[in-house]
């Protein structure tokens, strides 16, 4: 879909629909409208006056007709209390616009976006998250669909985002670059994602990693089975060996120079696919573990928008990258290994994989010696159960960094809430015959998982997002499309951009 910046008073050819919003129990549409198109204007405010439309969450206005000069349909849509107005709201509503297009048989919209802003979002903020929405909204992962599912009406292809001369130019331009890039960035993440085990293996990852270095000067380095042996990162070892999939451990790199700035780690969870390995998860819903890399697929599609948007900061995202296999070279339930920091573990459950190897990556960080550290990982089951698709776990050891990260999700429409990593919980995980053991003893899944990882955490200031209920939904919601979410990214890209 091809997105622009219009103006009001520039010459533009008609397109097949004109939408603007209007908020519940207004007297009369909004006032841009007068100066868009007089008719659509007149229309709504007749359909307004005669109790035809009361501008309720939902409820669409339409009318075809001579008159209309910028369209040959225009839409009013209802956008429910003014006093309940919020970005979430916005990027709903906005998500609703390809499936209304289509089914009123347009390819082309005209959006008066001002008729969508009133406090606490501002022009420029919807000059972003419009366009943002809308192609996230838009997206489908077809690409092993044969035919198109409803191919007799024609595609969105372009949205017209139409402001008054009130609003600077530079800004809103500045705004549709931004969105671009986020949303590409989150395009690229559901992709790698979606894409079955069989096509994406920990191989492959990396092959995708060294094309976002290459197109965005990205250092990268890839460390293969030989170099994670050599290093003796036991945890990645031990998950990857039961595979015929070698381990990668990706290492995306952007402004080394900004160094002295302070530097931030990102380590994603990257098990292409997690059967549970020895101990072996039941068949229902296994073919879903392929959103077991969601992690590393989000620090993979930030460090690409990073390469864009070229912040002022040194980052580095890390994806430990392995398949979780049973097999005759598998690990098993009772093994002892030692990480990459030297503390042994006690391997309990080979399906509590997730924490292996971000233990190693986690430990990895130190040789950056970052001022943050942020992971994310589809982690435990426990998480889904406890917040469902509605928010991240976060955990930490940082209650500044903790703040940041909420805050940046709740501005990003990624929301987190917050689990305790207490000092007594350090008990479920004590070993007998070993430092630590993989599996907590007692309930608190999602948050003895937590406490393992702080074990191998190298700075004071780490916070961990465990994506495991949010990464994927199990039916369409707006702007998610059934499938990966791509969750994460706009929350890390909104924390770097405060940062
Ligand atoms: N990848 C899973 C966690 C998961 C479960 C993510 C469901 C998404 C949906 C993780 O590796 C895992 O298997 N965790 C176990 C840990 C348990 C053995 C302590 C779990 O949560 O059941
Ligand atoms: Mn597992
Ligand atoms: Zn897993």
């Amino acid at each position: 879909m091809k997105i622009t910046n219009v103006f009001f008073g520039e010459k533009k050819p008609k397109v097949d629909l004109l939408v603007a919003g209007c908020f519940q129990g207004e007297k009369s549409p909004p006032a841009e409208l007068v100066f868009v198109d007089g008719f659509a204007y007149e229309t709504a405010k007749q359909a307004i006056q005669k109790g035809r439309f009361s501008g309720k969450d939902g409820e669409v206005f339409s009318t075809f007709g001579e008159g209309l000069k910028e369209a040959n349909e225009f839409v009013l849509l209802g956008l429910g209390k003014r006093e309940d107005w919020k970005r979430e709201r916005l990027r709903q509503k906005i998500a609703t616009l390809p499936g209304l297009a289509k089914s009123r048989n347009a390819a082309s919209i005209r959006l008066v976006v001002e008729t969508f802003v009133v406090k606490p979002i501002r022009t420029e903020e919807a000059a972003e998250l419009i366009p943002e929405t809308l192609e996230l909204a838009e997206y489908q992962f077809g690409k092993y669909q044969s035919k198109a599912k409803d191919d007799a009406k024609p595609e969105l292809r372009s949205a017209d985002l139409l402001y008054s001369k009130r609003v600077r130019k530079p800004l809103v331009e500045q705004a549709l670059k931004r969105a671009g890039i986020i949303s590409d960035a989150v395009v690229f993440t559901r992709n790698l994602i979606n894409e079955p085990a069989n096509i994406m293996p920990p191989r492959v990852m990396a092959e995708r990693a060294r094309q976002v270095a290459r197109d965005g000067k990205l250092r990268c380095e890839v460390l293969g089975p030989g170099e994670i042996k050599r290093k003796k990162m036991g945890g990645i070892i031990a998950v990857s060996q039961g595979s015929n999939e070698p381990p990668q451990l990706v290492v995306l790199e952007y402004g080394a120079s900004y160094r002295n700035r302070g530097t931030i780690c990102l380590v994603g969870k990257g098990v292409t696919f997690d059967t549970g390995g020895i101990s072996i998860k039941p068949s229902k819903d296994m073919e879903k573990m392929k959103y077991d890399m969601s992690g590393a697929a989000a620090v993979m599609g930030t460090m690409k928008a990073v390469s864009r948007f070229k912040p002022k900061l040194h980052i580095v995202g890390i994806a430990p990258c392995v398949e979780n296999m049973p097999s005759g070279r598998a690990q098993r339930p009772g093994d002892i290994i030692k990480m990459f920091n030297g503390k042994s573990v006690e391997v309990i459950n080979t399906d509590a994989e997730g924490r292996l190897i971000l233990g190693d990556a986690l430990a990895y960080t130190a040789r950056f010696k970052p001022k943050a550290v942020i992971d994310l990982a589809t982690l435990t089951g426990a998480c889904v159960v406890a917040l469902g698709d509605k928010a991240i776990g976060l955990m930490g050891t940082d209650p500044a960094l903790i703040r940041k990260v909420r805050d940046a999700g709740e501005a990003a429409g990624e929301r987190c809430w917050e689990l305790p990593l207490w000092e007594e919980y350090r008990e479920q995980i004590k070993g007998h015959h070993s430092d630590i053991l993989n599996v907590g003893t007692g309930g608190g899944g999602t948050i003895t998982a937590g406490m393992f990882l702080k074990e191998f955490v190298p700075v004071k200031s780490w916070a961990h997002l465990d994506i495991a209920g949010t990464a994927w939904v199990d039916s369409d919601k707006p702007y998610r499309a059934r499938g990966a979410t791509g969750i994460g990214v706009r929350l890390l890209l909104e924390l770097l951009r405060r940062w």
